[in-house]
């Protein structure tokens, strides 16, 4: 582990561990931000203010982008510019309701390249951890690191797919047209509520792809190095950037296949 993933794997621990502690039975939302149904609860921003206290600490000279906080700091060093991004809870609904499927997830980047990532999905014990190049792995209390690989060769028939919804109204009408369109030609469809677990996910084969319209870079940063690491493809539609509008995440066959379904479906339309 190079010292980036040791600091992102101990201070994701460390902020799970807070957030285990102190989560009230029923977490009330202290804010919303783009509509009524995008909460923010006074842990999302005690976890990132504890991230952002750790790696201040630890790199005085980072830039860091948090959800919660935007982006701070940040000064031209030896080792490049270095940014820390930051999803303090990533499935802040999960949280709120008491389901397993949130986690904490860091990523590094240098020069604008995402080199290190860890999602650690605090209910099930699980830190999913990976760095360009070294692959990813599944980190466990008590069990042997595991080394993640995505499924391969699934034809769209057999695919499971993760997807995720948007926090607006009409974007989500729109989302709900699309999926009139995939879920009779898949295996299923699962909506498990943050966007770095299903990117795990994908990387762990508990899914066999993945695509939302508009996650936000926090939310894919850490988990994309993940399943890319772990064999996936992440991209967008017709070759863009996954960050401008669907990302689309699965092996490479799977992620062709994929892509041709949705492509004809416009899913990045407004209405
Ligand atoms: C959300 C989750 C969800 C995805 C949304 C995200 P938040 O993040 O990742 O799965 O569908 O697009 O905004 O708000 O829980 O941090
Ligand atoms: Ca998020
Ligand atoms: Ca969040």
């Amino acid at each position: 582990m190079t010292d980036f993933l040791r600091l992102a794997a101990d201070i994701a621990r460390e902020a799970g561990d807070m957030l285990l502690a102190k989560r009230p039975a029923r977490p009330e939302a202290v804010h919303t931000k783009s509509s009524l149904t995008d909460v923010v609860t006074a842990l999302d921003r005690a976890s990132e203010e504890l991230i952002r206290a750790r790696v201040k600490a630890a790199r005085p000279h980072d830039a860091i982008l948090g959800e919660e906080g935007g982006e701070t700091g940040g000064a031209e060093t030896g080792e490049g510019r270095v940014r820390w991004i930051v999803d303090p809870i990533d499935g802040t609904v999960n949280f709120m309701y008491g389901l397993p499927e949130w986690a904490v997830s860091i990523a590094v980047e240098v020069d604008g390249e995402v080199v290190a990532g860890v999602v650690n999905v605090v209910p099930r014990g699980e830190l999913f951890a990976a760095e360009k190049g070294g692959g990813a792995e599944l980190l466990r209390d008590g069990l042997p690191a595991e080394r993640l690989r995505c499924t391969e060769d699934v034809p769209l028939s057999q695919a499971l797919i993760a997807t995720g919804f948007g926090y607006l109204s009409e974007r989500r009408a729109v989302q709900a047209q699309v999926l009139t369109h995939v879920l009779p030609v898949v295996r299923d469809i699962r909506r498990g509520g943050s966007c770095a677990v299903d990117l795990c996910s994908v990387a762990a084969g508990r899914v066999d792809g993945y695509f939302e319209r508009g996650p936000k870079y926090w939310d894919f940063a850490a988990g994309g190095l993940v399943a890319t690491e772990a064999g996936a493809r992440i991209g967008g539609l017709r070759g863009r950037p996954y960050n401008s509008g669907l990302t689309l995440c699965a092996s490479p066959g799977l992620f062709e296949a994929l892509h041709g379904l949705l492509v004809p479906l416009d899913p990045e339309r407004d209405a």
